[in-house]
């Protein structure tokens, strides 16, 4: 093998320039060329490829974002649009791919791999619901701004006698909640994974309120409800004045902290060196501290993440 491709797709994550440089200069440093895709898939049907040198990557480490940009691109599920694509890699002579995203880049690069064209998926999404790996590039950079977040409204919460309610990213995983559930000592966390029973969180309020307790924060996982409707019908059944905190794209931004910088570092080397061995089709995991990999196909279709129920229920023994 002599040139590879990177690229970044779906949703940003902190820590995926880390990872590019970490592709770059490994594969640089054991003679390969690296070319950078523009875009994710968008950019690669549309043939927006070119070369990268060491220095491309110089001053990435430390930033958000992807410097290579990032879509989504639904029209790639399209057997002829990937065709074009795979033409647009061969022009260039690339034989491998380096992928970085969530699921939806995950599907992607298996579509291509089961059509000949050997790539490996990191797991780059502040998410953390991808399968065979413990953590995604991006999750704990994410944990710590939502975090920051959850201080701060507990500060402003606290001083008018209100519950906060925070809503968190996450797609349909409520990693990101839990986690920031404790470390932010939230007295309620709603998440995807369990049934959402409205008049049970109501009661619970209610039951605290009249023990005293004059403020609160419900940590709360995207699309589970309307949070600004709920926020109502708390301080109508509550007479606890009460608010909704949309976290957002804030949660996407910003520099990546050490442990996603350490890990995406490591992932990118990683990923090289598995082509190198000429392990192709592959998606690259931490587990239990090891860096693991795992077949892609396999682990789109077969493989499920464990839902971590002792860390849901400490934020309720916690609360
Ligand atoms: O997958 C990352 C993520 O930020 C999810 O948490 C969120 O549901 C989604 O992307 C938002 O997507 P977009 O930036 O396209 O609105």
């Amino acid at each position: 093998i002599k040139k590879i491709g990177v690229l970044t797709s779906g949703g940003d994550a902190p820590g995926m320039n880390a990872a590019l440089r970490a592709v770059v200069r490994t594969a640089l440093g054991k003679g390969l060329e690296v070319y950078g895709i523009r875009d994710g898939y968008l950019g690669l049907h549309q043939n927006r490829i070119s070369k990268l040198e060491r220095f491309d990557v110089s001053n990435m480490i430390n930033r958000g974002g992807t410097f290579l940009g990032s879509a989504r691109f639904p029209e790639f599920k399209e057997k002829s649009v990937r065709e074009e694509a795979i033409e647009n890699l061969k022009e260039h002579g690339i034989e491998a791919l380096v992928v970085v995203g969530g699921d939806g880049s995950y599907m992607g690069a298996k579509a291509l791999t089961e059509m000949g064209f050997p790539c490996i998926g990191l797991p780059g999404t502040i998410d953390n619901d991808i399968t065979g790996t413990d953590y995604t590039i991006g999750f704990h950079s994410a944990l710590n701004t939502v975090l920051d977040a959850i201080d701060r409204l507990r500060d402003t919460c606290s001083s008018h006698h209100r519950i906060s309610i925070v809503e968190i990213m996450g797609r349909y995983c409520g990693d990101l909640t839990i986690q920031a559930s404790i470390g932010g000592g939230a007295e309620f966390t709603v998440i995807p994974e369990k049934e959402f029973d409205e008049e049970e969180l109501i009661s619970a309020i209610s039951n605290d309120v009249e023990q005293g307790k004059d403020h609160g924060i419900i940590a709360i996982t995207e699309h589970v409800t309307d949070v600004n409707a709920l926020a109502r019908r708390i301080e109508s059944r509550t007479g606890l004045e009460t608010r909704a905190t949309i976290l957002g794209h804030t949660q996407r931004g910003g520099a990546p902290c050490a442990f996603d910088r350490v890990m995406a570092s490591q992932m990118g080397a990683f990923a090289v060196d598995l082509l190198l061995k000429g392990e192709g089709g592959r998606c690259v995991g931490i587990q239990s501290n090891k860096l693991v990999h795992h077949d892609i196909i396999e682990s789109i279709e077969n493989m499920s993440r464990p839902f971590n129920q002792e860390l849901y229920d400490l934020t309720k023994t916690l609360s």
